[in-house]
């Protein structure tokens, strides 16, 4: 690599945030199962779940979210699209190829569907950021969309979520500069894994949250043999979420490694005047209410640090990602000049809110449903995102845009 390519700053132009039609209250979901709501609303951090219509998947909301980004910056310089998932449609086409002719992407792009539970996404931006180090000319698009569904009456079940984030990944970003130095850290662990033959993730939950941790550990720790900032030079910290409470958990684990008073309040928690706000409580803002996106849900808390923090500009940003199984990176970016939208905020908060309530008994038969994905059948039109999925047609998946 020359030194003038080396100098580039490479990261995060753009960022948009979809989720589905439907959205189950927690509350409701309490009520129904004889649970004390607390538990989900303070116990977990969760307030709502997402959930999709029966012509929503993985496809429509990443389409949905890449297409704001390509109706401000047009196809120039895309020449790669990465589509992180847990939730697959497919065993062999990647998820992306369908978005590509969805969004109108010219044929002259390199499509690939990343996996690795919740971590994929991480992979995708990282891998995404290779590719423009090599051709600064590039852009790359990197959508990380998912379903996380858990059986029904299972302690997974409040934690259940959809959305999808979409980013394009560029030379000279107006978001968030992605610095070279970041920790990784891998270790085969069976905390949760989707056999083939199922549509929900089995769960070792309380393993999965000490598998988290660790991951949290090992990472930070290699993080710094790498020669990354130190705790005292990252202004802000995100974390994956499975549910927000998973966030403070995390916090209060790195404040415990480190030595570091970091700030363990989630909204509505008593603020201790004497630790140091990272941005935990702003990063779970939108999580609360979309539910578990897996691959999606580090970069939705970005998308709300971003949106409600004014004051980042030349801040630094350390990310955690974890993908049980499991796989996990902490990574750092620098926040650039000009990278706050003031109407960003409305627009996720508009699209939350206009998600369709779904009763308890509705949503519990939706999950049921289990629609077969080998034997053609045309799904009913439910949803008003701007694509939808069709059917099943000589056994392949089809997909639709609903208006121009
Ligand atoms: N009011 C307030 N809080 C309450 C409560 C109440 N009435 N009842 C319970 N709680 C709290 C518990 O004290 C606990 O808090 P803590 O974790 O800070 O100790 C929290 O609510 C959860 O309760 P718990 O009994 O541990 O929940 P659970 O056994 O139902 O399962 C998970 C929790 C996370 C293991 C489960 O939701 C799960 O398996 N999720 C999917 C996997 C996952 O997300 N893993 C995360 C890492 S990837």
């Amino acid at each position: 690599m020359s030194a003038s390519t080396a100098a580039t700053p490479i990261g995060i132009h753009d960022l948009e945030l979809a989720t589905s039609h439907h959205a189950v209250d927690l509350g409701d979901l309490a009520h129904s199962n004889g649970t004390d709501p607390a538990k989900y609303r303070q116990g977990l951090g969760q307030d709502e779940f997402s959930f999709p219509a029966p012509d929503e998947d993985i496809i429509t909301m990443g389409a949905a979210a890449a297409l704001p980004i390509i109706e401000r910056h047009g196809f120039d310089g895309i020449r790669t699209l990465l589509f992180a998932t847990e939730s697959g449609v497919d065993q062999s086409k990647a998820a992306g190829v369908s978005v590509q002719r969805l969004l109108g992407l010219p044929n002259h792009v390199r499509v690939v569907e990343f996996k690795q539970a919740c971590y994929g996404g991480t992979a995708a931006l990282q891998a995404a950021v290779g590719i423009v180090s090599r051709s600064p000319g590039e852009r790359v698009l990197v959508i990380s969309s998912d379903v996380a569904r858990y059986l029904l009456d299972s302690p997974g079940e409040p934690t259940q979520g959809a959305g999808a984030v979409a980013m394009l990944i560029a030379a000279n970003p107006a978001l968030v500069e992605i610095e070279a130095a970041a920790g990784l850290f891998t270790d085969d662990v069976d905390d949760f894994w989707r056999p083939n033959d199922s549509t929900t993730a089995v769960v070792d939950g309380k393993l999965s949250v000490s598998a988290y941790l660790d991951a949290l550990e090992g990472s930070w720790n290699d993080l710094q043999a790498q020669g990354g900032p130190g705790i005292d030079e990252i202004d802000r910290i995100l974390y994956h979420q499975p549910f927000t409470k998973m966030a403070k958990k995390a916090q209060g684990h790195l404040a415990a490694v480190t030595g570091a008073p970091l700030s363990l309040a989630l909204p509505g928690d008593a603020v201790d005047e004497t630790q140091r706000d990272t941005g935990l409580a702003t990063g779970t803002l939108y999580n609360r209410r979309l539910g578990n996106s897996y691959t999606a849900s580090v970069f939705a808390g970005l998308a709300a640090l971003l949106h409600h923090d004014a004051d980042l500009a030349g801040r630094r940003i350390g990310l955690f990602s974890y993908g049980s199984g499991s796989v996990s990176e902490f990574l750092t970016g620098i926040v650039q000049a000009g990278y706050f939208d003031a109407t960003a905020a409305e627009r996720v908060y508009a699209a939350l809110d206009a998600r369709a309530p779904l009763a308890v008994e509705a949503y519990r038969e939706l999950h049921s449903a289990n629609l077969p994905s080998s034997e053609d059948y045309e799904t009913p039109r439910v949803t008003a995102g701007p694509f939808r999925f069709a059917g099943v047609k000589g056994q392949a998946r089809q997909y639709e845009r609903t208006r121009d």
